[in-house]
């Protein structure tokens, strides 16, 4: 890989903590990176070390030699987004650890931070955009959520793209990262036994769910203006069914999936909705009391194509719910019974995990030994582990590594983030009941899952 230099803008976050450092650390433990600087801006006064000891909790194994050379080579600059002379800081401070540690200045420009700052960021990043450097490539990245709403979301893509290549744009959902992600499509169309019956004749239902085990986490003045349709309906929910149902693309890459993605996306519909709010969540730090913004969500869609029609996509989503996981649910429908008795009770579930255990499961129906015609249900099982090396990269490294390739598959394409936020504009939010943490979600979802025939499978 490549010699680059990493500007992270909201550097004192969470984020940056948690995933950005980690993900670069990676990078350079691999040595994917011959050379790099990072700088770090934000408002807070702060050393960067300190920003660096911040993530090595989020480091297993941190070698000391990697997190010394980590430091040689970053620096922190105090920054407010809307003061433009502290863009000249940051510049100047670009050039001389580029000129120290001989950089050609290829710059990755990560935005890690609320998208309301976005405009003004990416205004200030052109107007000091470093023209002195030849062989300088800017790319800007830019975090999910990707405006507040589908308005938004134009505004900010019209304004952006004024000013930056869309080559040099990319917009993250860390989902397309991940591994068992990134292997729906190939599975999906790499093997004849799955595509020709990947469609309405054979499919009953899809169910997409993401279950949090945790709360918000001292996150409250973000999550309170977003909730759960806006945080993770909009973005890795829609991107994991936008996989699952898009048309085969031309090619498994870049352009051909985004088309592929966006085409599917233009074709959905949101049909029901039931929304709660766990209890106590209103007492949070950084929650408007009396709020009633939505911490579970579930949602009936349909998408309005040959291949799916009457097939109904489930989504189901929420914070502080008993278990913790992401998974899709592919329901096949009944085979005939060609047995005299003891048919079998339950139809073939493809299960596709994301998180723990990432993987594929196929249940197939299968003889009970010793008995002449009872039938079980054994699964056909993947993991990923299996066929991984014990160092798989996470997300946040793997797209990090396809912005230093200029690998824009991985990322989501202004069209595909408008026609999501023309789904989830569109739902008319009901109202929201409450539940109680590490339960199922609210104790309505028994009725409106009956009405609308689906058993929940996490
Ligand atoms: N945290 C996660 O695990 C996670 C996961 C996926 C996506 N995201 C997304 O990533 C984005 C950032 O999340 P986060 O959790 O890191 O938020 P955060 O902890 O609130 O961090 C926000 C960062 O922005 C900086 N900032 C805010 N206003 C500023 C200003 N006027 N000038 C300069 N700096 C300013 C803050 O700096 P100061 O505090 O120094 O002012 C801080 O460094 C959000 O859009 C979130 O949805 C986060």
């Amino acid at each position: 890989m490549d010699e680059v230099t990493f500007v992270i803008l909201g550097a004192t976050g969470d984020l940056t903590a948690r995933k950005i450092i980690p993900a670069i650390y990676h990078l350079v433990e691999r040595k994917k990176i011959q050379n790099f600087v990072i700088v770090g801006a934000a408002r807070k006064k702060k050393k960067i070390s300190t920003i660096l000891n911040a993530s090595k909790k989020f480091v297993k194994k941190g070698k000391d030699s990697v997190w010394n050379k980590l430091e040689k080579h970053a620096s922190y600059v105090q920054l407010d987004f809307y003061n433009e002379d502290h863009y000249q800081n940051l510049q100047d401070e670009l050039h001389r650890l580029e000129h120290k540690f001989k950089l050609p200045g290829k710059r990755i420009f990560y935005l890690a931070t609320l998208s309301n700052h976005f405009e003004t960021i990416t205004h200030n990043l052109k107007k000091y955009d470093d023209k002195k450097h030849t062989k300088s490539w800017p790319r800007v990245v830019y975090e999910k959520p990707f405006g507040h709403d589908l308005k938004s979301a134009k505004v900010l893509n019209r304004h952006i793209s004024r000013l930056f290549h869309q080559d040099h744009i990319y917009r993250i959902d860390h989902y397309l990262g991940k591994e068992s992600v990134e292997n729906i499509s190939i599975v999906r169309f790499t093997n004849r036994v799955l595509e020709p019956i990947w469609n309405a004749k054979h499919i009953e239902s899809v169910q997409i769910i993401m279950n949090e085990s945790i709360g918000i986490e001292g996150r409250g003045s973000f999550y309170d203006k977003y909730g759960a349709i806006k945080d993770v309906v909009q973005n890795h929910m829609l991107q994991l069914l936008a996989l699952v149902a898009m048309e085969p693309p031309k090619r498994l890459f870049g352009k051909y999936m985004q088309d592929a993605k966006v085409a599917i996306l233009k074709r959905t519909y949101v049909e029901s909705v039931l929304l709660g709010q766990y209890n106590g969540y209103t007492r949070e730090p950084g929650v408007k009391k009396g709020s009633k913004t939505e911490t579970f969500a579930t949602l009936k869609l349909s998408l309005h194509t040959k291949r799916w029609k009457g097939v109904p996509f489930f989504f189901k989503t929420g914070k502080f719910l008993k278990s913790k996981e992401t998974r899709i649910d592919v329901k096949f429908k009944e085979v005939k019974c060609l047995m005299l008795n003891n048919c079998p009770t339950d139809t073939n579930f493809l299960t596709i995990r994301i998180q723990p255990n990432e993987g594929i499961t196929l249940d197939v129906h299968s003889k009970v030994p010793g008995e002449k015609s009872k039938i079980t249900t054994v699964p056909l099982d993947f993991s990923q582990q299996s066929v991984t090396a014990p160092e798989t990269p996470e997300a946040y490294e793997t797209l990090l590594g396809d912005v230093i390739e200029g690998n824009q598959s991985t990322f989501v394409r202004h069209d595909e983030i408008e026609a999501s936020w023309k789904i989830t504009d569109a739902i008319r939010k009901g109202k929201v009941y409450h539940y109680r943490r590490g339960s199922n979600g609210p104790l309505q979802l028994q009725k409106w899952s009956k009405r609308h025939k689906i058993q929940w499978r996490a």
